[in-house]
């Protein structure tokens, strides 16, 4: 009996997101803390002001491991926008320990990178990660100095 009582419970948290109400993007989310469905193509043209606010942040949360051109603690990030979706990025860099089990490239870049945690300083809100993937497509577009 216990164990039906587990099951149905199981089957119930796994059909529960299919009867709730399509939400919007901005809510708040209820998966908190889980992989998210962003779009593939970048849902918005690049914003030059954005990007600008991106810099700074990508400065203040990025660069201890990140530089632009060379391989440090993680990979050099220039570029990286023509290589990974948007879906991909974002879900890099809001859940990087959820993203690097899940998806087959992080998980590869994850082993060439000695497992390294990707852990950013104080978190990111998605305003903040969208802002820093602008920067980052700026820099991309303008190549290598
Ligand atoms: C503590 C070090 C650390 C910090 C801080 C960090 N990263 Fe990373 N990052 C890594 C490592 C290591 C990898 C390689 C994959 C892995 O092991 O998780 C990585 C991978 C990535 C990738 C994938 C690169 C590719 O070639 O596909 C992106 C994009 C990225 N980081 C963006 C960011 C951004 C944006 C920030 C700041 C908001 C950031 N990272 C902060 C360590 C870090």
């Amino acid at each position: 009996m216990h164990k039906y009582l587990v099951l149905m419970a199981f089957v119930l948290v796994a059909l529960l997101p299919a009867c709730s109400p399509k939400k919007k993007q901005s809510e708040p989310a209820i998966l908190e803390n889980t992989l998210r469905n962003f779009p593939d193509v970048y849902p918005e043209p690049l914003n030059e002001l954005r990007a600008e606010r991106g810099k700074v942040i990508y400065q203040n949360k990025c660069t201890t491991c990140h530089d632009l051109d060379r391989k440090i603690i993680g990979p050099p990030l220039r570029g990286v926008t023509q290589r990974r979706t948007y879906n991909w990025l974002m879900n890099m860099i809001l859940y990087p320990d959820q993203w690097v089990k899940t998806d087959s490239i992080a998980r590869a870049l994850h082993k060439e990178y000695n497992y390294v945690q990707m852990i950013i300083p104080d978190g990111i809100t998605e305003d903040q990660a969208m802002a820093v993937v602008d920067y980052l497509r700026l820099e991309s577009q303008k190549g290598a100095p």
